[in-house]
């Protein structure tokens, strides 16, 4: 098998019907914060046990095609000391590493922010192939405010995108590209969907520019929806309409797949515009992508609050992970109602 098709087959198996990723790839800093809300001590031996959780519950495979992993949880171990990577693969599970290293203010651009980690990318990818992960994912953060998205902004960050998808692919890793467009704001729908179409075109003209293959990269995207500050909260037929055109204007037909972000919505909310997206693909008849979840707090939130940092509730805990896969599961396919929760 050439290498392209190798690349075209995993991002193919990524997002495959019924199943999602669980985004599992808070960095340390933003693991305690969510630790620290439930007055979990915020520890690397509980952030440890929180991933092992998470990792080792029975049957995600079911519904889970890839894990997304920060740095430091990929080398991690289970208390036997199984690589959490190894874990993973042993249930069919697809290793995914978060590669960038985060935002930095963009000078002369006030409110925005650019995404940093091509230096020495390379290197890092060929490392993490070692280590089993065969996609890798990138975010960059666009802020909807007055004067924001700049087209300046929105050039920089799919520049950096771009190479970085070009890189993930000449060493055998699937780029997961992620523009997240945030919710946070007080932006109506309209806005929200222009801000979005705009930023997906200006990522794949930048993706195209520097030749990425199309075939062989997942997108990673927001949901189209008013902001949370905004005086009325978008209804899920709303959402899936605004969101369908929004790729249909903006993204190639070769991409494989488009995976969505919760994004700050409850974990309800997010499978219920998941499971409206599903409806309205199987009114149209279908669209040239497969949809999936890639959550991280609408899948871990109900997860973290039954867990509590305590030995007994891990049973419990991985309860609540399966429960919310298994809705989301439904939801892809337009089964789920709210009546289910
Ligand atoms: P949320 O689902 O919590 O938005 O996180 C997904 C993610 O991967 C953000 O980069």
């Amino acid at each position: 098998m050439s290498d392209s098709k190798a690349l075209h087959k995993i991002a193919k198996s990524l997002v495959v019907p019924r199943k999602g990723i669980l985004a599992a790839d808070q960095s340390p800093g933003s693991m305690n914060k969510q630790l620290a809300a439930l007055d979990i001590p915020e520890t690397p031996e509980m952030r440890r046990k929180y991933r092992q959780l998470l990792f080792t519950t029975p049957g995600i495979e079911e519904y889970v095609t890839g894990v997304i992993m920060h740095d430091g949880t990929i080398r991690n171990y289970t208390d036997e000391r199984v690589q959490f990577s190894d874990v993973l693969i042993s249930k069919g599970i697809i290793p995914i590493i978060k590669v960038d290293t985060g935002t930095v203010p963009h000078n002369n651009f006030p409110g925005e922010v650019v995404t940093q980690g091509l230096d020495g990318l390379e290197g890092r990818l060929r490392e993490y192939y070692d280590m089993g992960a065969r996609a890798a994912k990138w975010r960059a953060v666009i802020t909807i405010s007055d004067d924001t998205p700049t087209l300046e902004n929105l050039r920089t960050d799919s520049m950096s995108l771009a190479r970085y998808a070009a890189m993930c692919q000449s060493v055998g890793i699937v780029p997961m590209v992620e523009p997240e467009v945030l919710y946070a704001g007080s932006h109506s729908l309209e806005r929200a969907e222009a801000v979005t179409t705009e930023t997906l075109k200006i990522l794949f003209t930048a993706l195209k520019e520097q030749r990425v293959d199309l075939s062989g990269l997942i997108l990673k995207s927001s949901m189209v929806l008013a902001g949370s500050e905004y005086n009325e909260q978008s209804s899920p037929r709303e959402v899936a309409e605004a969101s369908l055109r929004t790729y249909k204007n903006s993204v190639p037909e070769e991409v494989p797949g488009i995976v969505f972000l919760s994004g700050g919505q409850t974990p309800e909310r997010a499978t219920e515009n998941l499971n409206a997206i599903a409806m309205k693909e199987k009114e149209v008849g279908g669209y040239p992508w497969e949809f999936a979840f890639s959550y991280s707090r609408g899948l871990e939130q109900p997860v973290q609050q039954a867990w509590l940092g305590d030995d007994k509730n891990v049973k419990k805990a991985q309860e609540a992970l399966l429960n919310r896969l298994r809705l989301n599961s439904m939801a892809d396919s337009a089964e789920y109602t709210a009546s289910m929760e």
